[in-house]
């Protein structure tokens, strides 16, 4: 028990690194993602915004797109962070991408700076999802 605490407060302490890395000149707001695959390794991720606005990466997608690109296919935890005083959600994006490749087995960590967190599933964030099950994969 004691080791799965300590877990997952350096996957939120990773994510307050990758946080440091946002590159956010409109929004200004900064956000951190830490993602463990089933291997073992953490991939780390931040928001990445555009001047066009709309293709801006939320740090989530970075972080699985990362993990996704080097071969990674199954994951075991997710944080993220952001300074907010209530504890932000994956956008509905993120939730759709987040939702290809991760089920209720994995652990969702969503932190703020002040050290409030909470824990949630992809199916709490995204019932009822579309996957490719749904047209035969
Ligand atoms: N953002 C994230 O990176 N993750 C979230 O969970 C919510 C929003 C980013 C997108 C944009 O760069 C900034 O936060 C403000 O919306």
């Amino acid at each position: 028990m004691g080791g799965v605490v300590i877990e997952v407060q350096e996957l939120i302490e990773l994510a307050k690194i990758a946080r440091e890395k946002a590159y956010v000149p409109y929004s200004k707001f900064k956000v951190g993602a830490a993602l463990l695959s089933a291997s073992g390794t953490v991939y780390l991720g931040c928001n990445i915004e555009n001047a066009a606005y709309s293709p801006t990466n939320c740090a989530e997608r970075t972080a699985i797109f990362k993990a996704v690109s080097e071969g990674e296919r199954a994951f075991k935890a997710l944080a993220v962070v952001a300074d907010s005083e209530q504890i932000i959600t994956p956008c509905g994006v993120c939730r759709q991408v987040l939702a290809e490749f991760i089920d209720d087995d994995t652990m969702i960590y969503l932190a703020n700076m002040q050290g409030d967190m909470c824990q949630v599933t992809i199916s709490e964030l995204l019932p009822k999802a579309f996957r490719g099950e749904d047209y035969g994969l």
